[in-house]
């Protein structure tokens, strides 16, 4: 198209996971929360009244902010940013810290979007292969960036590197460490709570943990990300925005879910069980897992019928879930844990396939 701007020739636009209309479809593609959010964020969402259609929201969404500082420890909303979905945040990051023509580091693999966000703002994309177990190769410490997307736990293997390795990181990597935790609430040690980083903003100038509540909070459709770092930095996050960036009804669920946590961790601890079930099972029929600290597995199989034809036999028995023709990722499926009937459904379907 001879009116756009030239890079846009070659950059593809990132592909999300198919949305099926149909209500009766399974779908283990996109790592949805297959659990509604808490009653009391509907509730919340209800109690607008109708002048919160008829004029503007909160365009810093000071509250929103001020409670997501007081839940993960820190004193005020300068040192937050809410964002439509982190995805808005991931790529206001990339149009805070990063010039055209500039590094910016990735693993692979990793989420996709990261590389189609740096490209469409002119920035080379330099991407460290993580190791046979999706652990960070030693190069990626020192490989000169801007910034780099870290997502931890990772997707799509689901494997978390540890919180020393990204403290090693924030402390040698040159630029700005983006620690995306998108999954974190679904990580467990040896039983232990989430793993996180929270606290590294406060440690280290360089650092931003970002967390969406789309996963745990399971509230995709209402777009709600927030990212966490030093007051400074989030002072030049907030010259990048759009000036309502975050309608009434998302800062509303917001504030409800973040009021009723113990409803996010009982169900999050819901998916931790049905993950090690269905991890075992998958084991049992000879699938390669890792282990996963997401709301997905990584299901790899180097059998026949191949990844990619059992990918399209659980579609037509309505079961999606998710296969990437990329490297690494090929002879594998993608499964976000679903409730336990869909799983057991899952699990049927994957047996009679493969006989
Ligand atoms: C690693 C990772 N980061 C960020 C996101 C985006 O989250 P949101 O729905 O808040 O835009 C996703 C969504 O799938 C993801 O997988």
């Amino acid at each position: 198209m001879k009116y756009t701007r030239e890079i846009l020739s070659d950059v593809e636009g990132y592909v999300p996971g198919e949305q099926p209309k149909s209500p009766d479809v399974i779908k283990l593609n996109t790592n949805e929360n297959p659990y509604p959010p808490s009653p009391k964020v509907i509730e919340a969402v209800q109690a607008l009244p109708p002048s919160a259609l008829r004029k503007y929201p909160d365009p810093l969404a000071v509250e929103l902010r001020r409670a997501c500082a007081a839940r993960y420890g820190y004193d005020g909303e300068d040192w937050v940013i809410a964002g439509n979905g982190m995805d808005e945040l991931l790529a206001l990051a990339v149009r805070t810290f990063v010039d055209p023509g500039d590094a910016v580091l990735t693993t692979y693999p990793t989420y996709t979007l990261y590389e189609t966000l740096v490209r469409l703002h002119g920035g080379r994309v330099v991407s460290v292969e993580l190791d046979g177990a999706f652990q960070l190769a030693e190069a990626f410490y020192s490989t000169p960036a801007r910034l780099c997307f870290l997502p931890r736990p990772n997707a799509p293997s689901g494997v978390c590197v540890p919180r020393a390795a990204v403290e090693r990181l924030c402390a040698e990597f040159g630029g700005i460490v983006v620690i995306d935790e998108a999954y974190v609430d679904f990580a467990e040690v040896d039983g232990e709570a989430p793993p996180h980083c929270m606290d590294f903003p406060r440690r280290f100038e360089n650092a931003i943990v970002m967390r969406t509540f789309s996963k745990s909070f399971s509230l995709a459709g209402a777009r709600l990300g927030v990212a966490v770092a030093r007051p400074e930095v989030i002072a030049e996050f907030l010259k990048t925005k759009d000036s309502y960036n975050l309608n009434a009804f998302t800062q509303a669920a917001g504030l409800a879910a973040f009021d009723d946590y113990a409803y996010m961790e009982a169900n999050a601890a819901t998916i931790r069980a049905t993950r090690a079930r269905l991890t075992n099972a998958l084991r049992d029929m000879g699938f390669d897992v890792p282990a996963s600290q997401s709301n997905f597995v990584l299901a790899r199989w180097n059998g026949v019928p191949s990844a990619r034809q059992i990918f399209r036999a659980l579609k037509e028995r309505a079961i999606f879930v998710r296969y990437f023709d990329a490297p690494r990722l090929d002879t594998a499926l993608r499964i976000s844990i679903g409730t336990d009937e869909e799983i057991d459904a899952l699990l049927e379907a994957l047996r009679a396939i493969l006989g």
